[in-house]
């Protein structure tokens, strides 16, 4: 298995929204129902905001889009948004069957090796409060519980 990560491009649109879709299902089955997660995947990933993102994580250096590519197709992506010296872990999601097998650790590695360049000096994000799988990769990956936000955990990692 030959893992690569790269920064997407306008080319991996469809098959990054088949990802979301698929990750979505699959994390939030008995959490949302399919209906949510339908409408949330047609408005949230639309072609129309990720062509967006795409081509403002090419221009823009405070946003990172990167995709996981296991033997050329697309496994998963993060994103993350840079302001100032504190990021945001917006996205992280693979589909199903790639899970397990470090291949997130390997994307949030390479997310945080540029916001180090960039000299960011914390990372948060919101993960949903039933997502245990989420909440347990992201503990072992150095974050911590830091408040309580509805139905989400905000979770922190400082950098030195
Ligand atoms: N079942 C149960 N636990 C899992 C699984 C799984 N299939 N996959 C990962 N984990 C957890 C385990 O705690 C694992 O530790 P262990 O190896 O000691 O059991 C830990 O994550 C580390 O595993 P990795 O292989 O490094 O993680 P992975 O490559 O799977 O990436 C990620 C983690 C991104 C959370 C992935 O599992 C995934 O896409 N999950 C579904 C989507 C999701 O929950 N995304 C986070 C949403 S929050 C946000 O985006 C800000």
């Amino acid at each position: 298995m030959s893992v690569e990560i790269r920064k997407l491009s306008v080319e991996n649109v469809e098959a990054l929204i088949e990802v979301a879709r698929e990750s979505w299902k699959w994390t939030y089955e008995g959490i949302y129902s399919d209906e949510y997660i339908e409408n949330w995947i047609r408005e949230k990933y639309s072609k129309e905001k990720l062509l967006n993102e795409i081509t403002r994580s090419w221009s823009e250096p405070d946003l990172l889009f990167l995709g996981a590519f296991v033997d050329l197709k697309l496994a998963g992506f993060i994103e993350v948004k840079i302001k100032e010296d504190n990021a945001e872990l917006l996205r992280l999601y693979l589909k199903p069957e790639y899970t397990h097998r470090k291949i997130g650790r390997d994307l949030l590695s390479e997310a945080e090796k540029i916001m180090k360049e960039k000299v960011v000096s914390e990372c948060t994000l919101y993960v949903h409060s039933q997502n245990h799988v989420g909440i347990s990769f992201y503990y072992k990956n150095g974050f911590t519980v830091k408040g309580i936000d509805g139905s989400d955990f905000l979770m922190i990692k400082k950098y030195e």
